[in-house]
């Protein structure tokens, strides 16, 4: 099988989706023509948006681009992968700090699975900075982070801002 047959799995929390996982979700589509982006569910971590809502805000911000599937797994990633019929996952490569964690995690993953291909995409320099760990500090302390996420992920804020949930399209 080569690229141009393959889906691709995008894993993460996305928690929020930024502008650089966009970016890297485009870039994929450029190569292959399926791209699912698998959304983590029941993380430990202190969830800023919750779930599945986060799922709803990432398909928001796909819509326009039907190669984009959005949904959540649980349990190991290669599972997953298995059963979507998918081989190969994506990953994004900001700086040489991202390294290690995504080596470790390859590797792994190929221990688990032998047959799946991790490809690494680097994200438009503009967006090299930008991390949901630093998006989620800026907001927690009152900070515009309206330049670093879509849409949908923005609505989503500001009406967590406001003490609710969003509704679509609000
Ligand atoms: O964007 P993140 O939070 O760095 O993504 C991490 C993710 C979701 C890819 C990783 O935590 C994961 O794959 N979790 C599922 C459980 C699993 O398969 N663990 C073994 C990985 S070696």
């Amino acid at each position: 099988m080569t690229f141009a047959q393959a889906t691709a799995v995008y894993p993460g929390s996305f928690d929020p989706l930024h502008l650089g996982h966009v970016d890297i979700v485009r870039r994929a589509v450029g190569v292959f023509p399926r791209v699912i982006v698998a959304v983590l569910a029941n993380t430990e971590k202190q969830a800023l948006l919750p779930f599945p809502e986060r799922v709803r805000i990432i398909q928001e911000t796909f819509a326009d681009t039907p190669q984009v599937e959005v949904t959540s797994f649980s349990g190991l990633l290669v599972d997953f992968m298995r059963q979507s019929g998918a081989r190969v996952m994506i990953r994004g490569m900001r700086a040489v700090s991202d390294f290690e964690y995504e080596f470790q995690l390859a590797l792994m993953n190929r221990r688990l699975w032998p047959l799946v291909e991790t490809v690494f995409l680097t994200p438009n320099e503009e967006f090299i900075y930008l991390s949901s760990r630093v998006i989620k500090e800026i907001w927690a302390l009152g900070g515009d982070v309206s330049s670093f996420v879509s849409e949908p992920v923005l609505r989503a804020l500001l009406a967590l801002r406001r003490g609710r949930t969003v509704t679509p399209a609000e």
